[in-house]
């Protein structure tokens, strides 16, 4: 049986591979599946945060990495793939993803959510945590592997405050946002 591991992966955690470890021992196979998702701007592009899950799951002969767009279930059909895996950390999660699965179950039947309980000790982890302490200079040592810890000490400046180079970029210049003027309304640009 095939399952698909589907996130934003942005970076992989100790917790995602938990979960990846404990499922590639269920599953025939296990497709870690990161979303190319144009509405987000993420701190490692897709191409660079597979070769980051493909070197921390090297040792999982029955695992791959691989990116998709659109519906998860359509990439899960296309796949032939029965299994959506998804990790649980607290009531939190259960919410957002019990939502999820129906919502899924609604646009493929043939296509079964399975949850992970997270392991104890990466209950409180997910990517946007690691970010926020390596944004304020914090080691994120214990919560990702080696070679991620480097990318990620590579994107920040670890001197207070700190820029992430990938998102400034896309913020336009001052001088192009429109200014609220004295009387309250937004002035028409300048041409
Ligand atoms: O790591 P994340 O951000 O929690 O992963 C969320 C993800 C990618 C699994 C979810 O947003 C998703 O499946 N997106 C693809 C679009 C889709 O299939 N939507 C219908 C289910 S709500």
């Amino acid at each position: 049986m095939i399952a698909i591991y589907p996130g934003s992966f942005d970076p992989i955690t100790l917790g995602h591979l938990d979960i990846i470890q404990r499922g590639s021992r269920l599953f025939d196979q296990v497709v870690v599946a990161v979303l190319r998702n144009p509405h987000k701007a993420p701190l490692f592009t897709v191409q660079q945060r597979l070769v980051q899950i493909r070197i921390a799951t090297q040792h999982l002969s029955n695992v791959e990495a691989d990116s998709f767009d659109g519906l998860t279930v359509n990439y899960a059909q296309q796949r032939q793939a029965q299994v959506l895996l998804r990790g649980l950390r607290a009531i939190s999660d259960f919410e957002v993803e019990l939502q999820m699965a129906h919502t899924n179950k609604t646009l493929s039947t043939q296509i079964e959510t399975v949850f992970l309980a997270t392991s104890n000790e990466y209950s409180f982890l997910s990517s946007s945590v690691v970010k926020e302490i390596a944004r304020f200079g914090g080691s994120v040592d214990h919560l990702v592997p080696p070679h991620i810890a480097l990318d990620i000490s590579k994107c920040y400046n670890h001197n207070y405050p700190t820029a992430n180079l990938a998102t400034t970029a896309v913020i336009p210049p001052l001088q192009t946002i429109p200014m609220e003027s004295p009387t309250g309304t937004i002035p028409e640009p300048e041409v």
